[in-house]
């Protein structure tokens, strides 16, 4: 069939496919969550019920995107990292993380009323979404460091701040005044003295983030003749910047 005389616009289209043999993440984070949260009256500093909406919503992303080897999530935030030779969508950035980022806000409102059953979404959430590359090993884990990092700095900071407005009645500005200069040293000191909070005995999820990985666990057959292996997301709370995650996950930085 002739091609229509309009078919050369296509040229404007421009190339992003991304550089072979590097690590590929697309990076999702909520727009405006302060406000989001507030209006949702999420619990201070953590609300469970979000992340793990949160941690599920990443979960379908990696069910439908197998090339997806690991996920860590934190706050309103998910990283997914794409094997490095993965040939999903011709390696097309935009198709990358536009698709991880529709199908995680979709799925954030799918699975909205199982996690908070009293109430419908306000109004629709908004999520971005980046497609960054990292080309060697030590740069994918730099980066799950960095925001494990991020992670363990703000959940110190909020959980000292919220503790000393919600238990000791300082108001938000006396509060962020008492810990201007602070190290966590001195962080962890005031939870300890004054609200008796061993902050290394709060739950793990909230001091390093979500990080999730696939598993193969036996399933029984249907005859019940015996178990057969099927691979499962399952999520993890341990420490990324260490070497013990990645000497026992030896597989997620070697090309299979
Ligand atoms: P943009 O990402 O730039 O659009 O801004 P943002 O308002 O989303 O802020 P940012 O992504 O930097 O930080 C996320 C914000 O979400 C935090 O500052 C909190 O206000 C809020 N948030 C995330 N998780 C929780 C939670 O479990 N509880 C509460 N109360 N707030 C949360
Ligand atoms: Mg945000």
């Amino acid at each position: 069939m002739a091609k229509s005389k309009f078919e050369y616009v296509r040229l404007f289209e421009t190339e992003d496919r991304c550089l072979p043999n590097s690590w590929i993440v697309v990076r999702v984070d909520g727009k405006g969550f302060h406000k989001f949260s507030t209006e949702h009256d999420y619990e201070k500093p953590n609300d469970m019920r979000a992340l793990s909406l949160m941690n599920k919503a990443a979960a379908s992303v990696m069910e439908e995107f197998k090339d997806i080897c690991l996920a860590y999530g934190q706050s309103d935030e998910y990283s997914f990292v794409f094997r490095k030779e993965t040939q999903v969508y011709s390696r097309r950035s935009a198709k990358l993380s536009t698709n991880v980022c529709s199908l995680f806000t979709s799925a954030f409102v799918y699975y909205w009323s199982e996690h908070f059953p009293s109430s419908k979404p306000l109004y629709p959430p908004v999520f971005d979404g980046r497609t960054v590359l990292y080309p060697s090993n030590q740069n994918i884990r730099d980066y799950l460091s960095w925001r494990q990092a991020d992670c363990h700095i703000n959940n110190l900071y909020n959980t000292t701040f919220w503790a000393l407005i919600l238990k000791a009645g300082l108001t938000p500005g006396e509060a962020e005044q008492k810990l201007k200069g602070t190290l966590s040293g001195d962080k962890n000191e005031i939870l300890f003295s004054q609200f008796s909070i061993n902050y290394n005995k709060e739950p793990e999820m909230l001091r390093k983030g979500t990080i999730l990985v696939r598993r193969k666990v036996p399933v029984a057959l249907p005859d019940g003749s015996g178990t057969r292996e099927k691979s499962q997301v399952i999520q993890l709370h341990t420490d990324v910047i260490g070497d013990e995650f990645w000497n026992e996950n030896n597989h997620l930085l070697t090309i299979s």
